[in-house]
C-alpha cells in the first residue's frame, strides 16, 4: 500500500511516499527556519505564507523522486493537529483538493502519534509491545503507553514548556542561538572538559510520583546563574543538558518498570540529542527494554511519519470507515 504524507504544522513543508508503513520511497522538505531566526522566533503568520508557496513544488518533487503519480496512491496521509492553524490548513487543504481530484481517501494524523512511528520506517527490527513512548519535541513532553496501534494511553507530560522549548529558551538565554538552538546549545555541552556547576541546576519533578515534568524552573535557575555574569558557558550548558536528560531518562525508566514493557521508543526533535540517546541505551539495557530511536531526520518534523502512522493505525479501521469518521483521536 503507497500513502503520500503531508507535514505542514509548524515551520515545515514536507510530503513523502512510504510504503506499506515501513519503507521510505521519498521524502521532500521546504522550510521557513531561516525567516523565523531573523525575529528570533516563528511568525504563524509568515510560516504559513511560505507554506502556501511551497506545497505544491513539495508534493510535485516526492512523487517524482519515488518514480510515483498521484493515482498510484492509495491514500493521503495529513497531519491535522496540534500545530499553527494557519500552517496546518495549508496542509489540510492540499490534501483534500488532491483527494478530490484523485478520488483518494484522506487519513487525518495527529503529529504526536506521527512522531512515534519514525521508529517504524526504514528500522532493522520493528518494537514489539507493549512499549513505553517518549515524546520530546519542540512543544511537547509526553510520556505513552502504547499496547499496540492505535492503543496508546497518556501516563503523563509537562505541565509547562516542553523539553525542546526549554532547551531553546536556554540556547537564547545563553547567547547560543535565538531560534531553536537546542542542537547549538548541546555542541557548546559537548566541549565542556569539566563541569564547573555539576548537580547545581534542579532536577525537577525528578522524585515526583506522577509521570508529569516541569522545565520552566530549570529555565529560570539558569537565568539566575547567568545574571550573576560570571559562569563557564560550557558548564552550564552541559549542566542543564544533564539536568533534563536526568529527569527524562529517570521517569521514563519508571514507567517502563512499572508497565513491565518489552520496548522504549522515543520521538520528537529532542530524541536527536547525543547524551539523551547514549543515556537511554545504558538505562534501557540495565531493565532489559529494547531502545528505538529513529535517526535524527525522523526525530524533527517530516511527513515520513505521517504516512507511516496512517498506515499502521488505518489498518485498524477500513479506509471506508476513515472517510466516514476523519479522527484518529488514538490519545486516551
Ligand atoms: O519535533 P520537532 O522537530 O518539532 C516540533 O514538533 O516541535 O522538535 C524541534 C525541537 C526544537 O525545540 C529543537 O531545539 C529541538 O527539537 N532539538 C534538539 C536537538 N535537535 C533538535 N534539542 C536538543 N538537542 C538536539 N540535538
Ligand atoms: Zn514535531
Amino acid at each position: 500500500m503507497l500513502i503520500l504524507g503531508i507535514e505542514t504544522s509548524c515551520d515545515e513543508t514536507a510530503a513523502a511516499v512510504v510504503e506499506d508503513g515501513v519503507r521510505c520511497l521519498s521524502s521532500s522538505l521546504a522550510t521557513s527556519r531561516e525567516l523565523h531566526e531573523k525575529t528570533g522566533g516563528i511568525v504563524p503568520e509568515v510560516a504559513a505564507r511560505k507554506q502556501v508557496e511551497s506545497i505544491v513544488p513539495v508534493i510535485e518533487d516526492c512523487l517524482e523522486k519515488a518514480g510515483k503519480t498521484l493515482q498510484e496512491m492509495d491514500a493521503i496521509a495529513v497531519t491535522v493537529g496540534p500545530g499553527l492553524i494557519g500552517s496546518l490548513v495549508v496542509g489540510v487543504a492540499a490534501a483534500k483538493a488532491l483527494s478530490l481530484a484523485a478520488q483518494k481517501p484522506v487519513i487525518p494524523v495527529n503529529h504526536l502519534v506521527g512522531h512515534i512511528y519514525g521508529n517504524w520506517v526504514d528500522a532493522s527490527d520493528l518494537p514489539e509491545f507493549p512499549a513505553v513512548v517518549l515524546i520530546v519535541s519542540g512543544g511537547h513532553t509526553d510520556l505513552v503507553l502504547m499496547r499496540g496501534h492505535g492503543d496508546l494511553k497518556y501516563l503523563g507530560g509537562t505541565l509547562d514548556d516542553a523539553a525542546g522549548e526549554a532547551f531553546d529558551k536556554v540556547a537564547r538565554l545563553l547567547g547560543i542561538k535565538k531560534y531553536l538552538g537546542g542542537a547549538e546549545l548541546s555542541r557548546v555541552a559537548s566541549r565542556c572538559k569539566e563541569n564547573k556547576l555539576a548537580a547545581k541546576l534542579p532536577r525537577p519533578m525528578i522524585d515526583d510520583k506522577t509521570f508529569d515534568f516541569s522545565f520552566s524552573g530549570l529555565k529560570t535557575a539558569v537565568k539566575r546563574v547567568v545574571d550573576t555574569g560570571d559562569f563557564d558557558l560550557e558548564s552550564i550548558a552541559c549542566e542543564f543538558e544533564q539536568a533534563i536528560a536526568d529527569v527524562l531518562v529517570s521517569k521514563t525508566i519508571r514507567a517502563a518498570k512499572i508497565h513491565g514493557v518489552k520496548s522504549i521508543l522515543l520521538g520528537g526533535g529532542v530524541a536527536a540529542n547525543k547524551v539523551l540517546r547514549e543515556r537511554f541505551e545504558t538505562a534501557s539495557k540495565e531493565i532489559g527494554a529494547k531502545l528505538h530511536i529513529p535517526p535524527i531526520n525522523l526525530c524533527t518534523d517530516n511527513a515520513i511519519y505521517i504516512a507511516s502512522a496512517a498506515y499502521f493505525n488505518q489498518m485498524k479501521k477500513s479506509l471506508g470507515e476513515i472517510v466516514e469518521n476523519p479522527s484518529l483521536g488514538i490519545m486516551d
